[in-house]
């Protein structure tokens, strides 16, 4: 039906009309309607005005999108618009940033997370998200680690998949469902030095089992959508890679939707130096399978002349232009073209929706350190102070690419504690560091937050130094020598390389970036009416040199624990993180026994089990992990690998044996001749609270 309604479309359409659709088009703040009306668009990105970044910026309307429309469908083609966003983790209901949503291992409250955000977007007219990101990040340099999962490809691909399901629901023409686009096609984590855009270096095999899962993912649970990256990899930049672009992502996958560049990533094969000129950029991507060009408009001012000279094939252009109005058929766009401006005032920041932010914000939160169990903070505590140059946080709490959101919608960190305090534990508050030194001398406990501003992390906000930014190593300190219990709330969009001040702290929570609801999530935490439960995503370096670093690494000829002195390893500082991934407290502890594996040969799945048990005093919540390690392969394999998680709820002193069933195609990897699959040989498997320890056992496949 589909397809014949295609062929019909691109029957009638002349090749202005076609080439029109190829071009998304990005107003600069001087909309001209001629472009709409004239058929030169395909898309209109950011319809209601210039992204601004946080806080205020002007979101896009019903209303404005609804007149765009009219003037498409009154036009010289009358194909329908769709409006496309960065709807990264929220449109007005801010949730956690995607490495936080990561770090819940809950792909289930992330897809209901993404559900909200596309009832809230699509009432202003948006239909298309440029999310998920999805890129593995292996180096907390990078800015964008922030927008992603974590460098795990397994939670990766949990996480790829569930939020593809939120945005799209099976059927995306659904008046509250938006197209997702997969991001950014591949690699873009591998940028060298972890600065955003430069070039990287991944082998083939890493390609494939590190970076590529999330993806593959992402095109079996149906994305409309995918973009194509900014790096240069391997030589050949993202937007002109006709084998991945082509053979992998549709050969390979049979992906059937259409491929936007990043912005202006097609103009800019130029810089590197892989095209002569615009034209050359345009027809090479097109060539590789970029079908629309984000905002760079090569493809329309030059597609034509290069269709003359035979520089682009009629083949290449339809074929584009058949993929983007598959998608516009599947989207509805045809019999919905317009938004009911209604649902504005009815779908966004819905109580039940804030209700999710909280719950979503509770369960990000990792619990790093907590001596002598300091948290939770109980009414016998009279005085806490709150202090440092984030207690007033608002907006602060939304983290990168949250242009809809607003610091308004917020109830600022220090007032939200406040309101969740136990009756008769004062709070005292002060954000400069003079002051935070007298409040906190007459306090019971010191609630210390630092960490990084929005900015600081997401698109082109890379440091060099992953250290608490300038003047709050310096603040910990003077706060820690006064002998007071401090617990240190770090609010960040990556992991820093917090050392030294774990060192001088008694508790350490990680809130990374929150959302809307993050100040009373913290609070729940702090006064114990939640326990947390979240797990680092990512590994934890203890300082900047250790990076890049990752659980799952090959282990070299001489491995740190090898005899002798000369192995892989630094002069000066451990080899070990300083928290490994998938480590996290909870309020009570865990014990792990009775590790069984049902046979002691793998033939199409084995089940491995293990006791857990809450040794403590209070409920828990614990995430038992499966890793495994494949001794031998035809290729060095890394020296663990998660293959699930499962959550257990557990009452004080309660026991449950907890049942992973692996299969032989989740030990398949890309092997030496190139093809996926398994190799017999032995291998180890852990059930864990975390990527560096557990109970292990061994089988043979
Ligand atoms: C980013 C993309 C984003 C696009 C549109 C680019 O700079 O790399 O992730 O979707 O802008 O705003």
């Amino acid at each position: 039906m589909t397809e014949s309604k295609i062929n019909d479309l691109l029957s009638k359409m002349n090749l202005d009309a076609k080439i029109g659709q190829l071009n998304q088009y990005f107003s600069r703040g001087h909309f001209d309607p001629e472009i709409i009306r004239q058929g030169k668009a395909g898309s209109v990105i950011n319809a209601a005005g210039a992204l601004t970044g946080t806080g205020e910026s002007k979101s896009s309307t019903a209303e404005v999108c609804n007149d765009i429309q009219k003037l498409a469908l009154e036009g010289t083609h009358k194909i329908p618009q769709f409006f496309g966003r960065d709807v990264i983790h929220g449109y007005r209901t801010i949730f956690p940033i995607p490495l936080a949503q990561a770090a819940s291992f809950n792909p289930e409250l992330a897809k209901q997370a993404a559900s909200v955000a596309a009832l809230e977007a699509t009432a202003t007219g948006i239909k298309w998200t440029f999310a998920p990101m999805i890129d593995i990040a292996r180096d907390a340099r990078w800015g964008r680690i922030a927008e992603g999962n974590g460098e795990d490809p397994f939670l990766g691909a949990q996480m790829a998949a569930a939020v593809v399901k939120g945005f799209q629901g099976d059927d995306y023409s659904a008046s509250d469902k938006l197209i997702a686009c997969a991001k950014h096609f591949v690699g873009y984590g591998a940028a060298e030095g972890g600065r955003d855009y430069d070039a990287g270096e991944i082998s083939e095999p890493t390609l494939r089992d590190i970076y590529m899962p999330p993806y593959e993912a992402a095109v079996k649970s149906g994305v409309g959508t995918l973009m194509s990256a900014f790096l240069d990899l391997n030589g050949i930049p993202a937007s002109a890679n006709r084998r991945l672009l082509t053979d992998v992502l549709r050969g390979e996958w049979g992906f059937d939707g259409f491929v936007v560049s990043d912005w202006d990533s097609v103009r800019e094969l130029v810089h590197h130096g892989v095209a002569e000129d615009e034209a050359d950029a345009a027809a090479i991507a097109l060539h590789a399978g970029v079908d629309m060009d984000m905002v760079s408009e090569t493809y329309l001012s030059t597609l034509s002349a290069s269709l003359q000279s035979g520089k682009v094939s009629q083949n290449d252009i339809d074929e584009a232009v058949r993929r983007i109005l598959r998608i516009k058929l599947r989207a509805g766009l045809f019999d919905q073209p317009f938004t009911d401006p209604d649902r504005v005032t009815r779908d966004l920041l819905r109580p039940n929706s804030r209700t999710l932010a909280r719950q979503f914000a509770r369960e990000t939160m990792v619990l790093l350190k907590n001596e002598a169990n300091l948290l939770p903070l109980d009414s016998s505590f009279e005085r806490i102070a709150v202090v440092g140059p984030l207690i007033h946080a608002r907006s602060e709490l939304f983290g990168s690419w949250s242009p809809d959101g607003r610091a308004t919608d917020v109830t600022p960190l220090d007032e939200a504690l406040k309101q969740i305090a136990p009756a008769g534990m004062k709070l005292v508050f002060a954000d400069h560091a003079d002051k935070a030194v007298h409040v906190a001398q007459s306090a019971d406990a010191v609630v210390l937050v630092v960490g990084e501003y929005p900015y600081r992390s997401g698109e082109n906000s890379n440091v060099s130094d992953l250290s608490l930014p300038p003047g709050q190593a310096a603040l910990v300190e003077t706060v820690a020598t006064l002998g007071k219990p401090v617990i240190l709330v770090v609010i960040a969009g990556r992991p820093l390389a917090i050392t030294k001040q774990v060192a001088q702290v008694q508790s350490v929570l990680y809130m990374w970036q929150p959302g809307i609801e993050g100040g009373a999530a913290l609070g729940e935490i702090l006064f114990g009416l939640e326990s947390p439960s979240a797990r680092l995503p990512v590994t934890f370096p203890r300082a900047t040199g250790q990076v890049p670093i990752y659980y799952n690494q090959k282990n070299s000829g001489r491995p740190i624990r090898a005899e002798g002195p000369f192995k892989s390893r630094y002069v000066d500082l451990a080899n070990a993180p300083m928290y490994p991934f998938g480590y996290g407290l909870t309020y009570t502890t865990f014990e792990y026994a009775n590790l069984k594996v049902s046979s002691e040969t793998l033939r199409g799945k084995l089940e491995i089990s293990a006791e857990v048990t809450n040794s403590g005093k209070r409920a828990g919540n614990e995430l038992v992990q499966l890793y495994v390690r494949d001794l031998v392969g035809s290729l060095t394999r890394p020296v663990r690998e998660l293959k699930g998680f499962e959550r257990v709820i557990l009452k004080s002193g309660e026991t449950r044996r907890v049942t992973f069933t692996l299969t032989e195609e989740a030990l398949a990897f890309t092997r030496a001749d190139g093809t996926k699959g398994i190799e017999p040989g032995n291998f180890q498997v852990w059930v864990a609270p975390n990527s560096r320890s557990g109970l292990q056992a061994s089988f043979i496949l």
